[in-house]
């Protein structure tokens, strides 16, 4: 248990599971107040109950305005001025080659990875952060910064997720920070076909630090990136947090 959030009102979208949940964990001990949201009322509850500490739920689905206006005022309402908001969630519901993806799954992917973090920001900014400043980290992904077989789709989606950093934190400094973390692969549900078995393994060589991401990895950079008294004068930074991954390192043996 620390203090290093102490009093601050963070909401953590995609909280049940994961990324989301690792880094609601860490800020409840950190003694913040969390709210987290997702599509399934039973899976929030769930992870507020493992999580302790002053955590809250409000189900909602992250594409829609009504309920990012819902879950919004609840937070507010229950927990007090959102200090935090972390853009967590996200979808990928195409794999393969981006010249043969469909209208709709390109639509979607755009707008839950995409359209709703911007939305949700200027959500929580409407809500009251422009008169009492705070913290704001976009969930992207190292795929942002690369071309991929099968991810293109979402990584083109991640990739204006670090642009949207730059931009809005241009815009909603001083007294507000965005930044983002970029993840390589973390042992998670929704990357689960690429890590399990021996698969796992295989890519874990290509890490000089010879593993996977935990959950908890990326919970450790979120809370630098939302604590003032760690990095009061960072903002539109995008941090990769990879093991390694990205340096293009190739085990022998
Ligand atoms: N895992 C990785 O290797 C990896 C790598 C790089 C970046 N990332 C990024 O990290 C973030 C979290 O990923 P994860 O691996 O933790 O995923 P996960 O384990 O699948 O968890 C996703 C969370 O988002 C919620 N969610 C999904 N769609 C939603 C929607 N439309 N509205 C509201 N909530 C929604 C899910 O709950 P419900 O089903 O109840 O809605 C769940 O709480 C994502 O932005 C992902 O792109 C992950």
């Amino acid at each position: 248990m620390g203090n290093r959030l102490e009093g601050k009102v963070a909401l953590v979208t995609g909280g049940s599971r994961g990324i989301g949940k690792g880094i609601a964990k860490l800020f409840a001990r950190e003694g913040a107040k969390v709210m987290i949201t997702s599509r399934k009322a039973e899976s929030c509850e769930e992870a507020a109950k493992e999580i302790g500490g002053t955590v809250d739920f409000e189900p909602g689905h992250i594409g829609k305005q009504e309920d990012m206006e819902r879950v919004i005022g609840a937070t507010s309402d229950r927990l007090g001025a959102i200090d935090i908001l972390v853009n967590n969630a996200a979808t990928n519901p195409y794999a393969g080659p981006m010249i043969d993806v469909d209208r709709a799954r390109w639509d979607k992917t755009l707008e839950i990875n995409m359209t709703a973090p911007m939305f949700w920001t200027q959500g929580v900014w409407q809500a009251g952060m422009k008169e009492t400043g705070g913290s704001i980290l976009n969930i992207s992904s190292v795929g942002g910064f690369h071309t991929s077989p099968i991810l293109g789709v979402y990584d083109v989606t991640k990739a204006a997720l670090i642009h949207m950093t730059k931009q809005l934190a241009a815009e909603l400094g001083p007294k507000t920070r965005v930044n983002a973390l970029a993840p390589g692969l973390i042992k998670t549900d929704f990357a689960r076909v690429l890590w399990e078995g021996e698969r796992g393994g295989e890519v874990a060589k290509a890490y000089p630090l010879n593993r996977l991401g935990e959950p908890d990895d990326v919970a450790k950079a979120a809370l630098y990136f939302c604590d003032d008294s760690a990095s009061g004068w960072v903002t539109g930074q995008t941090l990769i947090l990879d093991g390694g991954g990205s340096i293009g390192f190739k085990r022998v043996g």
